[in-house]
């Protein structure tokens, strides 16, 4: 079992790269796939969930050589998918499992998509039901909408378009519906009650898809269309660095005084960039350089200078912008100055874990005041971090989250079994040694 052992550091003067962002690597194996021809894919994240991805398009019958570090060669078969030997395995990801739902809900044989024992937890009817009511056939084995979940296999020549007003605000909901729109006949729209990331609607337009983008409306609802059937065109993709691994050094960076960290080509799409403004919030500094601001999926480097934070209130529409990081955020928010408030995060509590009771309990073993709502969490910033051995419960994000907490504790911090953080990052072990030596 691994483990991450954490003690303070001083100051961190460093320039730190990251891998590939998780949810444009899953993006490009599943579009390129889908595509007719050859696509290259560069910077693609080789962590587990990714590589989920591959190796279900591959039992699917696409061809996806590694030809180098971080970059996959896919022979796009243009959907005509072959039924798998057996069982695909999504492993860890929910972006896998749910955005294949709608990659595959036309398909007309049967798929079983499995998945580790945090996965088979997970909520499934969120995408049963829209996909259903397309006229694609769904059951689900572990009871109440958990997986593993069948694709039966779909009897109809094609699918019915849907106009989809979406419950929750889920980047992977809005996916898998658009996806099956592909093989509809007809328009199929989803409307987004608050922006989530549009990863899918950037790369879909790269892939060569036709897609009406909607202007938010005075509540910040946007409606996504596209008229189906659509086929994707082969294309070479480069994938930018993951901002929400960036996120654990940029508040490592801003809540350290002295510090200076610059982090370079990351991905700037402004669906993601809510750690940046929430951190700003809350008195760091930091200067953001774009490279190709109008890139398909913007870039750039982002420099932060430590200094003292100070407590924020984060609710509302921007919480599907900071979803992944607001494990991290909270940890910020022990680190600074009076109260900092999360709300509206109730989509937190169906995560990998509960990120909510996990963040609350780490905090207070570390002697943090912390008061769990429903939705969110009231956090009293500024008191002493004391080192504590902690669990993460087999949850990547919860691990790297106090193992940055632990750079500010006194006394040692233990995080156990951290195997999960390869999940998204699997070089976060060899930076957190770099920077705790430098
Ligand atoms: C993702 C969407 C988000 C996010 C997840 C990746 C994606 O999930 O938390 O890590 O790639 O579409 P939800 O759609 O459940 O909000």
């Amino acid at each position: 079992m691994k483990k991450f052992s954490v003690h303070s550091c001083g100051p961190i003067r460093t320039s730190i790269t990251v891998p590939g962002d998780k949810s444009m690597s899953h993006r490009s194996a599943m579009f390129a796939s889908l595509a007719e021809g050859r696509s290259t894919i560069t910077g693609f994240l080789e962590s587990e969930d990714c590589l989920s991805t591959v190796n279900a398009m591959r039992a699917l019958g696409v061809s996806i050589e590694h030809s180098d570090e971080g970059t996959f060669v896919v022979e796009g078969i243009g959907g005509s998918f072959t039924p798998p030997a057996g069982d695909v395995d999504c492993g860890n990801s929910g972006t896998t499992m749910r955005l294949l739902s709608g990659l595959l809900a036309a398909q007309a044989f049967r798929i079983r998509l499995t998945g580790d024992a945090s996965l088979s937890k997970r909520p499934m009817g969120r995408v049963i039901e829209p996909l259903s009511e397309m006229g694609a056939h769904f059951s689900t084995e572990g009871g109440e909408g958990k997986p593993p979940l069948v694709i039966e296999g779909n009897t109809r020549t094609s699918l019915k378009p849907l106009s989809y007003e979406m419950p929750v605000a889920s980047a992977q909901v809005k996916s898998a519906v658009l996806l099956a729109g592909l093989s509809a006949e007809g328009e199929t729209s989803v409307i987004e009650p608050a922006a989530c990331r549009d990863h899918t609607e950037r790369m879909l337009q790269e892939f060569g898809v036709k897609l009406e983008l909607g202007t938010p409306d005075a509540k910040g609802r946007r409606r996504i269309a596209l008229k189906g059937p659509q086929h994707l065109k082969a294309r070479d993709f480069a994938v930018p660095g993951d901002i929400s691994s960036a996120a654990f050094w940029l508040v490592a960076a801003s809540a350290k005084p002295g510090s200076e960290v610059t982090i370079d080509g990351v991905g700037l799409n402004p669906t993601r960039t809510g750690i940046i403004t929430v951190l700003q919030r809350m008195g760091a500094t930091m200067e953001i350089t774009p490279v190709d601001p109008n890139a398909a999926e913007p870039l750039g480097s982002i420099r932060v200078t430590g200094g003292a934070l100070h407590g924020t209130v984060i609710g509302g529409a921007e919480i599907p912008n900071v979803i992944d990081e607001l494990p991290v955020l909270a940890v910020a928010g022990a680190l600074a100055q009076g109260k900092t408030i999360i709300r509206d995060a109730k989509e937190l509590r169906v995560k990998e874990t509960d990120r909510i009771a996990a963040v609350a309990g780490n905090l207070r073993a570390m002697g943090v005041p912390v008061t769990e709502t429903e939705d969110g969490m009231e956090i009293e910033g500024g008191y002493p971090l004391k080192g504590a051995r902690l669990e993460c419960f087999g949850d990547h994000r919860i691990a790297m989250a106090f193992a940055i907490a632990g750079l500010f504790a006194e006394g040692e911090t233990v995080i156990e079994s951290v195997e999960c953080v390869a999940t998204s990052y699997p070089t976060f072990g060899a930076t957190l040694t770099s920077v705790l030596a430098s």
